[in-house]
């Protein structure tokens, strides 16, 4: 689904990530973890094709990544679930599970489907299986943070992507709706054999619902393998504070 050849990012000095080499393959569950700067979100916008990486090459299900129109093509490919959500807050919910189809549709249309009965009808139906049916005509600004979580999955739900690139998905509600949270997420993924590439905080949840861990620290590749392989002294390296902050202390 997508293969990364040396592929870097900086923003001025900063080496946000360093040049990276790893392929994720179809229907894989990939979980970014690793410190709070350490280039998760960064590796995620690379692979969204969001903006091209400074050097290397990437490919998106064997297409290179800057031959990919934006819009109906890429959104085909990739969706997101961003850190923010993105959702529009003063739109009913209706219309931001709707903006799935616009990658199918077009602008003009997404929007003449709010008025069509049928269209509705999918929203609803993406609505009832992320749990929420009775938000549909809700303004999204009222919901709760891990509701507007389930209605962008939603809008996922509709927008059907060979891959799902989520920013920290279940950041925003407690532990034991995340955990539920996430079993939807890796249940529908899972279903449709969509590619899932997610940055996690959450330890123990990202070990138990992910098969694949890629650890970043300082937009450098700390170890990269199977969730059952990885040991509990890994993870509290990976997350060890810098010693430099200290240093002159004592
Ligand atoms: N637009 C930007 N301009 C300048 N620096 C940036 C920009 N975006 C990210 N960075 C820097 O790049 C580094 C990697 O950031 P990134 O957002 O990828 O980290 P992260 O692993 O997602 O962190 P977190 O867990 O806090 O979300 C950080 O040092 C960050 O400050
Ligand atoms: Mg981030």
């Amino acid at each position: 689904m997508f293969a990364l050849e040396g592929v870097a990012k900086r923003y001025g000095p900063l080496e946000a990530l360093a040049p990276l080499t790893l392929t994720i393959a179809p229907g894989e569950r990939v979980a970014l973890m690793g410190p709070s700067g350490g280039g998760k979100t960064t590796l995620l916008n690379l692979l969204a094709a969001a903006f091209p990486p400074d050097a290397g090459r990437l490919s998106i299900a064997g297409r290179p990544a800057e031959g990919l129109r934006p819009g109906r093509e890429l959104a085909r490919l990739v969706g997101i679930m961003p850190q923010g959500f993105d959702l529009v807050p003063s739109l009913a919910v209706v219309h931001n599970v709707l903006a799935g189809r616009l990658g199918e549709w077009g602008f003009a249309r997404s929007l003449a489907s709010l008025v069509v009965p049928r269209e509705r009808e999918l929203a609803r139906t993406a609505l009832a299986r992320v749990g929420i049916p009775e938000k549909l005509y809700e303004r999204t600004e009222r919901l709760s943070g891990g509701e507007q979580q389930r209605v962008a999955l939603a809008r996922l739900l509709l927008q059907r992507p060979r891959a799902i690139l989520a920013d920290e998905p279940v950041s925003a509600v407690d532990p034991a709706r995340a955990e539920a949270l996430l079993a939807l997420l890796v249940g529908i993924v899972a279903e449709e054999g969509t590619t899932l590439v997610a940055s996690m905080h959450g330890v123990p949840l990202a070990l138990r619902h992910f098969s694949r861990v890629v650890a970043l620290r300082r937009g450098r590749l700390v170890f990269d393998r199977p969730s059952a392989a990885v040991t509990p002294e890994e993870i509290e390296a990976l997350y060890a504070l810098e010693d430099a902050g200290t240093r002159g202390v004592a």
